[in-house]
């Protein structure tokens, strides 16, 4: 749903002085570069590892943070930045600032109310939530938790059976989720060693399957429900989100399946953003997964600039992988995304504290993009451009 006004994010810093007055400290840091560190400490070594890790040696993880590190706000004075306006309009969707929770998969690892925790925190502030395929509760119940006017997008693992992927879009369309994202980049799972080291990959145990397991075009496949022969299901779902690479050409399906705004997820190369617009796509999402599928793959910050070069006035461009501060959200914004999608912080957030831990994230985040937006001198995320930038002097 629309904000009717823009909201004051940055009063979340007077709310936390204030709170202080009375002894009362955060639930936990505001620093959402330190969230990973203290979320070791509160999950299994399993859970840890998949979230945080990475594909192959880490290179692509560790290169979208010092890809963030190497472009510098040039902030400018005495601009009239006191009220400021972060509402922004994505694909179909107002959303009270460029911020949306990137689709992240099995979240009941992490904390028992996972992907219903994190919808109510995002309803709570008007964040579009991205629901991903691998979720551990059902379209229809995350769709309950986030209520009938919260803004919320379907993100597709784009099942390699028409009838399961038709069967799934549809109660997703039903149940109020209005973009679809369909991720391209995990057709197959990469090579991720603290996964592998653990052997800990949480399909196989049944975890993260909800969404197929109670849809019933996959049910009726099965010679047995999944709950009385969990290896029968695991063995037909498994093979049937990962391990087929499709054709641009096979997008019309979706096209043609789906009646509101697509976006294709897991673009680098400006020329396959050109290929998404050319097939009818109506964003892209610049992203290489969090650094979590081609290991030495380049920043997903670096390849920024080429695809909203050379796409960005015939569709939305969004980013995401490595965002974890304000100033971050602000710098993709200057290299062209329309909004960002932020992913581990909040399922950090998630596993030190549920749904409040999420929204503490959020809030965080939101509280720090509205004062640095204000602070380098801007009133509104539009007024952000190449020019707000510079390249830090090596
Ligand atoms: C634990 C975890 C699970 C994820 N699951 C999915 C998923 O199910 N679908 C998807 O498209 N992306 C998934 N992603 C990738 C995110 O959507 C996003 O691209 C990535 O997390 C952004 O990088 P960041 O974590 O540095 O913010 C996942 C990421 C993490 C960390």
């Amino acid at each position: 749903m629309s904000e009717p006004s823009p909201v004051n994010f940055g009063n979340y810093q007077n709310d936390i002085y204030l709170n202080g007055l009375d002894g009362h400290l955060p639930p936990f840091t505001t620093d959402l570069t330190a969230l990973g560190a203290s979320a070791r400490e509160r999950l299994d070594p399993g859970a840890f590892g998949y979230v945080a890790g990475a594909a192959g040696s880490g290179a692509t993880h560790r290169a979208n943070r010092e890809a963030f590190e190497r472009h510098r706000l040039v902030p400018r004075m005495l601009r009239d930045a006191t009220a400021r306006d972060l509402r922004t309009r994505v694909l179909g969707t107002d959303m009270p600032a460029p911020v949306l929770l990137a689709p992240v998969g099995v979240q009941s690892i992490v904390h028992p109310d996972g992907e219903l925790a994190t919808a109510r925190a995002a309803a709570s502030l008007g964040v579009p939530m991205v629901l991903s395929t691998a979720s551990s509760y059902t379209v229809e119940q995350v769709a309950e938790a986030n209520g009938p006017d919260a803004p919320r997008w379907f993100q597709l693992y784009w099942p390699n059976d028409d009838d399961v992927c038709l069967s799934i879009l549809d109660r997703a369309r039903r149940a109020g989720f209005t973009t679809l994202v369909v991720t391209l980049d995990t057709w197959t799972l990469a090579w991720r060693p603290q996964d592998l080291d653990q052997s800990y990959l949480p399909f196989i145990r049944g975890v993260g399957t909800a969404i197929p397991f109670s849809d019933p075009a996959f049910r009726a496949g099965l010679a047995q429900p999944p709950e009385e022969d969990l290896i029968a299901a695991v063995l037909r779902w498994v093979p049937m989100f990962t391990g087929t690479d499709r054709s641009w050409e096979r997008l019309s399906f979706l096209r043609e399946h789906w009646d509101g705004p697509i976006a294709v997820k897991g673009v680098q190369h400006p020329d396959d953003a050109r290929r998404a617009v050319d097939a009818g796509m109506d964003g892209v999402i610049v992203s290489n997964h969090g650094g979590r599928q081609v290991d030495g793959a380049a920043a997903s910050l670096d390849m920024l600039p080429e695809v909203a070069e050379a796409v960005g006035d015939r569709t939305e461009v969004l980013f995401d992988s490595g965002v974890r501060t304000g100033s971050d959200v602000l710098k993709a914004l200057a290299l062209g995304a329309r909004a960002v999608l932020v992913g581990r912080p909040y399922a950090y957030g998630l596993a030190h504290g549920g749904e409040e831990g999420v929204r503490h994230v959020l809030r965080s985040l939101l509280a720090d993009l509205d004062l640095t937006l204000g602070l380098s001198g801007h009133r509104t995320p539009g007024e952000l451009s190449p020019d707000s930038l510079r390249h830090r002097p090596s």
